[in-house]
C-alpha cells in the first residue's frame, strides 16, 4: 500500500512538475507571439526559448508518468523510496543545469542537439559542456530509476510473466495485472533508450575533449540522438497509458481490467517496434541505407497501431452503453485518449515515406506532437494528479469547475493545434523564429496559436490551484 512518505514525495513531483509546466507553457506562448510579429525578440531569445520549452517539457512530462506509475506500483510491488526521491533531486538540478546553460549561456541548438551544432559555439563556451552534463544528470537519475522500478518488479514477477507470455495460450495459471505489463514493455524501453543516451554523450565528450583528433560519424550521432530523443517522447505516453489501464476502470465504477490474450499481444509488439520507428526521421538523409527507411516506416504503422487498437477498445467496452461514474479524471482519460490517437494519426500520415516528403519539417510536426503531449499525455498526468489530489479528501469542487476546467483546456488545445495543422498543411516550416514575406500565411496563425495557447494556460492555472489544496494538505499531514 501507498505510504504517507510516498504521497508526501508525489504530492511534491507534482507541484514541481505544474510549475515548471507553467513557465514552459509561457515559453511557448512567447515563440508563437514572436512568430505572429505581435512581439519582438531577438534570433537567439527565441532559440533560447524553443530549446529550454522543448526539453523541459519532454523532461517533465516523462517524469510525471514515471512518479505516477511509481505510485501505483506500490499496489503489487515495493519501491524503493530512497531513489524515488534522488530521482527528484537529480531532476531538479538537471533542469537547473539545462535553464543556466540555455537561460545564462544562451545555449540554443533546440531541444534534439543535433550534432555538430553543439560544437559550431554560438553562445558562452562553458554553455556546451553544462548542457551535456545536465543531460547527464537527468539521464543517470533516471536511469538508476527506471533499473530500481524493473528490479522491485522482477523480485514478484518472472520476465515471463512481465510480458504476460503466459496469456498468448489460454486460461494462464498465472494472470499477470495489465498495469505490470505495460509498466515493464515501457520501462524496458526506457532503459534502452537513456543507455543510448549514454553512448551519446560519451561520443560527444570524446570529441571534445580530443581536441580535434577525434571526430564523429555525423549519421551515427543522428541515429543515437533520435534512438534517444524520439523513444522517450513516446515510451512517456505508455507510462500515461499503464496509469489509465489502473484507474480508468477504478474511477468509472467498473470491473477491474484484465489482460487478455490480444493485449499481450499488442503490448510485445509495441516494445519490438517501439525501438525501431525513429528510423521515420531520417528519411531526408540520403546516406541511410535504404532497408532502414522502409523499417521506419512499417515499425511506425506497428509500433502505435496494436497499442492504439486495444487500448481504444477497452475504453470503448468500458463505456459503451454503461453508466458511468464520470468526474474529472475519467474524462481527461478519455479526452486524453482521443487526443492521442488524433495526434498517432498525423504522426503516422507524416511517418509515410511519400507524404513526408511534402511534410518533412513543416509545422504539421509540432502540430502532430503537440496534439498526443499536449492533449493528449499531460490529460493522462493531469487525470492522475487530480486523482492523487483527492484520494483522501472529498471532492475538492464541484462539476461547475471541472466543466470550466475541461471548457478551457479544450478549447484552447484544439484552436493552438489547429493553427499548427493548417500553417504545416500551407508547407509553413517549423522552427522559424520569424516568417519571411514568402511564409506570410504563418503570421497570423502563429497569433491564433498564442490566443488559444493563453485560454489553455488559464485552464492549466485553475486546475494547478484546485489541486494544490489537497497536494499542500498532504504535505502538512503527519508523517507516521
Ligand atoms: C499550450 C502549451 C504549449 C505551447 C504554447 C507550445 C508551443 C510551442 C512552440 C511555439 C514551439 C515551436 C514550434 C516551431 O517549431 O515553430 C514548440 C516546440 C516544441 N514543443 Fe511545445 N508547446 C506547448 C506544449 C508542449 C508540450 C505539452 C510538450 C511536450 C510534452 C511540448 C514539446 C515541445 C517540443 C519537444 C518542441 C520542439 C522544440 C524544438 O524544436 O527544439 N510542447 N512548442
Amino acid at each position: 500500500m501507498e505510504s504517507i512518505k510516498s504521497k508526501k514525495i508525489t504530492a511534491v513531483w507534482i507541484i514541481t512538475i505544474l510549475t515548471l509546466f507553467v513557465v514552459s507553457i509561457v515559453l511557448g506562448i512567447l515563440m508563437r507571439l514572436n512568430q505572429g510579429g505581435v512581439i519582438e525578440q531577438t534570433p537567439v531569445a527565441f532559440y533560447v526559448n524553443m530549446t529550454t520549452h522543448g526539453l523541459t517539457m519532454i523532461g517533465i512530462w516523462f517524469v510525471a508518468g514515471m512518479m505516477a506509475v511509481n505510485f501505483l506500483l506500490q499496489r503489487y510491488v515495493k519501491t524503493s523510496h530512497t531513489v524515488n526521491i534522488l530521482a527528484l533531486v537529480f531532476t531538479v538540478v538537471g533542469v537547473l543545469m539545462l535553464w543556466t546553460s540555455t537561460f545564462i549561456g544562451k545555449f540554443h541548438a533546440g531541444w534534439t542537439f543535433l550534432y555538430p551544432l553543439p560544437f559550431k559555439i554560438m553562445w558562452a563556451k562553458w554553455a556546451t559542456p553544462v548542457f551535456y552534463l545536465a543531460l547527464v544528470v537527468l539521464v543517470v537519475g533516471w536511469l538508476i530509476w527506471c533499473l530500481s522500478l524493473i528490479a522491485q518488479i522482477l523480485k514478484k514477477y518472472s520476465i515471463s510473466q512481465t510480458f504476460a507470455w503466459q496469456h498468448f495460450k489460454k486460461n494462464p495459471k498465472v494472470e499477470t495485472p495489465p498495469f505490470i505489463l505495460i509498466s515493464m514493455i515501457t520501462l524496458v524501453g526506457i532503459t534502452t533508450c537513456l543507455i543510448a543516451a549514454v553512448v551519446l554523450v560519451a561520443l560527444t565528450a570524446a570529441e571534445y575533449f580530443s581536441k580535434g583528433a577525434f571526430v564523429n560519424d555525423a549519421l551515427l550521432m543522428k541515429n543515437l540522438t533520435y534512438f534517444f530523443g524520439h523513444t522517450i517522447a513516446n515510451e512517456m505516453l505508455y507510462l500515461g497509458l499503464a496509469v489509465i489501464y489502473e484507474l480508468f476502470s477504478e474511477i468509472s465504477g467498473r470491473p477491474k481490467w484484465k489482460t487478455t490474450w490480444y493485449v499481450a499481444i499488442a503490448w510485445n509488439f509495441t516494445l519490438v517496434f517501439i525501438l525501431t520507428a525513429f528510423f521515420h526521421h531520417l528519411y531526408m538523409d540520403f546516406v541511410q541505407p535504404e532497408g532502414l527507411q522502409i523499417v521506419g516506416q512499417l515499425a511506425s504503422y506497428f509500433a502505435s497501431l496494436p497499442a492504439a487498437g486495444v487500448t481504444v477498445f477497452s475504453i470503448f467496452i468500458a463505456v459503451y452503453r454503461t453508466k458511468i461514474n464520470w468526474s474529472l479524471p475519467n474524462l481527461l482519460f478519455f479526452i486524453g485518449t482521443a487526443g492521442w490517437v488524433i495526434g498517432g494519426l498525423g504522426a503516422v500520415i507524416d511517418a509515410t515515406i511519400s507524404n513526408n516528403v511534402v511534410l518533412h519539417n513543416t509545422l504539421w510536426v509540432p502540430a502532430h506532437f503537440h496534439t498526443y503531449n499536449a492533449m493528449g499525455n499531460v490529460l493522462f498526468s493531469l487525470g492522475f494528479f487530480y486523482w492523487f489530489a483527492t484520494l483522501d479528501t472529498e471532492k475538492i469542487y464541484s462539476g461547475k469547475g471541472t466543466k470550466l476546467i475541461l471548457s478551457l483546456l479544450l478549447i484552447g488545445g484544439i484552436g493552438f493545434l489547429l493553427a499548427f495543422y493548417i500553417a504545416g498543411a500551407d508547407s509553413i516550416p517549423r522552427r522559424y523564429s520569424n516568417y519571411p514575406p514568402e511564409l506570410a500565411a504563418g503570421i497570423p496563425l502563429a497569433t491564433m496559436g498564442a490566443a488559444f495557447a493563453t485560454i489553455y494556460l488559464i485552464g492549466i492555472l485553475i486546475f494547478f490551484f484546485n489541486i494544490s489544496k489537497g497536494c499542500l494538505k498532504i504535505l502538512s499531514s503527519p508523517s507516521s
